[in-house]
C-alpha cells in the first residue's frame, strides 16, 4: 500500500489505547504518508511528545496559545496543510466536544476549523461507549460524514470485556488508505463467502484435535475481498488473530459448526474454503473428561468423517456459489493431489500449498501457491499471505467481471 505525498493530521487525546498512536505512526511512514501529531494535554499523560516527534519526524503541536505557531495562525494552517485528520484514541471527552462544537483547546479547535474529512477511531471503557451521551455523539458525528474506525469487542485496560477497545493500527490504517485513497470496488454488490482458521473437534469436554493452521492466509483474502469492495462473511475458526477491517466474522468451532455457519451464509457469488477443517471427529466424544487409570491401556480413538464442507458447496443447485475455490495443503505430490481434487471435489479453482515443515507456511507469513484451474496450473512466486490474498481478490474481481 502506498501513500505517498500524503499528509495526516493525527490528534492524539487521553486515553490509555494513546501507545498505540505510535505504531500507527510506524505504519504511516511505513506507507510514505507525511504525519503531523497534535497531543491533548491528557494525552501528553499517557505519551510523550518526544516520542511523536521521533516517530513522526516532524514538530508535535500540543497548545494553541503557542506564540510562535499562531503568528502564523497555527490551528488554522495544520489542518490546511492535512488531506485528513484522524484522531487516535478518540477519547469520549474529545467525541463530546467534537459533537457540541467546542474548542477550548489545540485539538478541538483544529477539529472544529477543519474543511477537510475527518476520521476518528474510539477507545474507552464499555460504560463509557455504550453510554447514550456516547451513542448520540456518535450519531450526530456520523451524521455530519465524520468516519468511524472500530471500536473493537475484547478485553480492556480497564478488566472489563466489550466494545471500547482502540481498533488495531493495521485497521486503522486501512481505513485511512480507503478515505485517502479510496481504491476500485470492483466486487461492490457481491456477497464472498471465505472460510479460514483450524477446526478443533472435542475428544471430552478439556481435549480437542485440532491443526496447525493460524488463519492468516483465510484472514488476508477476506480482507482483500473487503477492499474491493465484497460484502464478505468470514466463517472462522480458533484462531489467535485480529479479525481483518470491514468484514462480518462467524466464529465457531468444529467442522459441523462451520458448514452450518457456510450454509446460513448463502448466497454467496463466491466462496473461498481456505480453513483447514479436521477431515475426521471422534465418533462418539466422550461427555466427561477421559480419566488416565493407572496401568490401564490409552484409550482408543475412534473416528468418523467430517462432512465435506468444499464438495457441500460445490454440489450442483441454485445455492452454488458462481466460483468455488477450495485450498489444498499438502507435503507431497502437491500438484497431482491438488489437480486430483480439483476433479474430486467439482470445485472451480485450487489453491495449493505445501505445508511440509520445512517450507514454514503453516502458520507463517509467507506462502508460495499453486492456482489451478481448468485451464491449467500457475505457479506462484513465494510472498507474503497478504500479497498472495491480493492478488487471488483480483483473479476473483475477474472472474465475477
Ligand atoms: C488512566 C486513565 C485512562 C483513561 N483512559 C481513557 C480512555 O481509554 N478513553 C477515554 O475516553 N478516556 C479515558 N480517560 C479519561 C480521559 O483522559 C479524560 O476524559 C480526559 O479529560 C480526556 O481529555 P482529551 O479528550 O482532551 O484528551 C482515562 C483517564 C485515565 C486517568
Amino acid at each position: 500500500m502506498t501513500l505517498a505525498g500524503k499528509r495526516v493530521l493525527l490528534i492524539v487525546a487521553g486515553g490509555i489505547a494513546a501507545y498505540k498512536a505510535l505504531a500507527l505512526i510506524r505504519l504511516l511512514r511505513g506507507a510514505g504518508c507525511g504525519v503531523t501529531c497534535v497531543l491533548t494535554r491528557a494525552g501528553a499523560q499517557f505519551v510523550t511528545p518526544l516520542s511523536l516527534q521521533a516517530l513522526s519526524e516532524s514538530k508535535v503541536y500540543t497548545d494553541i496559545f503557542s506564540l510562535t505557531d499562531e503568528s502564523e495562525m497555527g490551528h488554522i494552517q495544520l489542518s490546511r496543510a492535512a488531506d485528513l485528520l484522524v484522531v487516535v484514541p478518540a477519547t469520549a471527552d474529545l467525541l463530546a466536544k467534537m459533537a457540541a462544537g467546542l474548542a477550548d483547546d489545540l485539538a478541538s479547535t483544529v477539529l472544529l476549523a477543519t474543511d477537510k474529512k475527518v476520521l476518528v477511531a474510539p477507545a474507552m471503557n464499555v460504560r463509557m461507549w455504550q453510554h447514550p451521551a456516547t451513542a448520540a455523539n456518535m450519531a450526530t458525528l456520523a451524521a455530519r460524514g465524520v468516519a468511524v474506525v472500530g471500536p473493537d469487542e475484547g478485553a480492556m485496560a480497564c478488566n472489563e470485556f466489550g466494545p471500547g477497545r482502540l481498533a488495531e493500527p493495521p485497521a486503522i490504517l486501512a481505513a485511512i488508505a480507503r478515505l485517502l485513497a479510496p481504491a476500485p470496488q470492483p466486487l461492490a454488490g457481491r456477497h464472498a463467502l471465505v472460510t479460514s482458521g483450524p477446526t478443533h473437534e472435542p475428544i471430552d469436554p478439556v481435549r480437542y484435535l485440532a491443526n496447525r493452521s493460524s488463519g492468516k492466509q483465510g484472514h488476508a483474502i477476506a480482507a482483500a475481498l473487503a477492499a474491493l469492495g465484497a460484502r464478505v462473511t468470514l466463517v472462522s475458526g480458533p484462531v489467535a488473530i485480529a479479525d481483518p477491517p470491514g468484514v462480518r466474522v462467524v466464529r465457531v468451532e468444529t467442522a459441523a459448526a462451520m458448514l452450518a455457519a457456510c450454509q446460513a451464509a448463502l448466497p454467496a457469488d463466491v466462496a473461498v474454503c481456505a480453513a483447514a477443517v479436521a477431515d475426521w471427529r471422534m465418533a462418539n466424544p466422550a461427555a466427561g473428561k477421559i480419566k488416565k487409570i493407572p496401568g490401564a491401556a490409552p484409550p482408543v480413538l475412534a473416528l468418523v468423517p467430517n462432512p465435506d464442507i468444499l464438495a457441500t458447496l460445490c454440489a450442483p443447485g441454485p445455492a452454488r456459489p458462481r466460483l468455488v475455490i477450495g485450498f489444498a495443503a499438502e507435503t507431497a505430490e502437491l500438484r497431482a493431489n491438488a489437480e486430483a481434487k480439483r476433479a474430486r471435489k467439482g470445485c472451480d479453482w485450487i489453491v495449493a500449498n505445501d505445508v511440509s515443515p520445512e517450507t514454514g507456511i503453516m502458520g507463517g507469513d509467507d506462502n508460495a501457491v499453486h492456482l489451478i484451474t481448468a485451464e491449467g496450473t500457475e505457479d506462484w512466486p513465494r510472498l507474503p499471505k497478504s500479497e498472495v490474498a491480493t492478488r487471488l481478490a483480483a483473479r476473483i474481481a475477474a472472474a465475477l467481471a
